[in-house]
């Protein structure tokens, strides 16, 4: 009756399958636009080239530094991550994204309270920098009590929070191209749109294949599944789980094809 093996029903029980190539592909092109048309001048120590920014040339050095390596490791963390046999490089560039976002997020913090576009500007991007910094922390923080599907979805977010200032300048370019409001309107309106819209989008998508996934919850088949459950949990205790899981969190998971095939 219960003859799922512990690769299959880990596979099965993933939200997240390998990332289309389309959508990667036209995330990393336009994050190589954003460094190539506003990053990559930055990264020098010739301070005559920052303009406004001259008097925190330092800060923005670091900033720059840290967001141009975050940017550009998550593509390739999401496109070699389910591979068992790049274990050890996704770790290092996971370490490495880590501390990239640490450094760039402490110095978005001090840009974003010295801004020269107004409050309202600083505390957009301040709430930009916090979602990068929480985000990022709660999937290090599922990585590191071995849960897995939680890692994967808080670095989904964690790397839509980072790719929020390539859409925050795609959004003022076509601001300015419309020909919407002053300046500072438009930097104002881009600074909370380019993070709250793209997560909400993010959210819906995690949150509606789940939904999709588990189908028509009738109360028959919502107790067969538990009953169904409980069995799996038992024939799987000794061989799939290394550390124990909470059994809500498990049971929350179980999409209804492994459900079935176990009834
Ligand atoms: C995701 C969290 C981020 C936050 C909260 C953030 C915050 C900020 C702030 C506050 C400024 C100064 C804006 C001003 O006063 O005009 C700034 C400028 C800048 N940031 Fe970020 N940033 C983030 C991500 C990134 C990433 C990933 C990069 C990639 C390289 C980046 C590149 C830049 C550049 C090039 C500038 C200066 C030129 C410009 O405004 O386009 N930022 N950022």
């Amino acid at each position: 009756m219960i003859g799922i093996g512990t690769r299959q029903a880990t596979r099965e029980v993933s939200t997240l399958a390998q990332p289309s190539k389309i959508p990667l592909g036209i995330v990393t092109v336009m994050a190589v636009w954003f460094i190539s048309s506003y990053a990559y001048r930055y990264l020098t120590l010739d301070t005559e080239q920052f303009g406004i920014f001259r008097p925190r040339a330092g800060w923005l050095v670091l900033h720059v530094a840290g967001g141009t390596a975050a940017l550009l490791i998550g593509p390739i963390q999401f496109w070699f991550g389910s591979q068992r046999s790049k274990a050890v490089v996704h770790r290092i560039l996971g370490i490495g994204y880590l501390m990239c976002v640490a450094i760039s997020s402490a110095a978005a913090f001090y840009m974003a309270a010295h801004t020269d576009f107004g409050w309202v500007f600083g505390m957009g991007l301040t709430s930009l920098a916090i979602a990068w910094v929480a985000t990022t922390g709660l999937a290090v923080l599922a990585i590191s009590r071995c849960l897995i599907e939680q890692h994967r979805e808080w670095m989904v977010r964690s790397y839509v929070v980072t790719f929020g200032f390539v859409i925050f300048r795609a959004v003022v370019e076509v601001f300015e191209i419309v020909g919407t409001g002053t300046t500072v309107e438009r930097l104002t309106a881009a600074s909370w749109m380019c993070w709250a819209v793209p997560l909400l989008i993010t959210e819906m998508m995690l949150q509606g294949r789940k939904i999709f996934m588990y189908g028509v919850q009738v109360p028959e088949r919502l107790a067969a599944r538990e009953s169904g459950l409980l069995e799996l949990m038992k024939s799987t205790e000794n061989t799939v789980v290394s550390r124990p899981q909470a059994p809500s969190k498990v049971r929350l998971e179980q999409p209804q094809s492994v459900v079935e095939s176990n009834l």
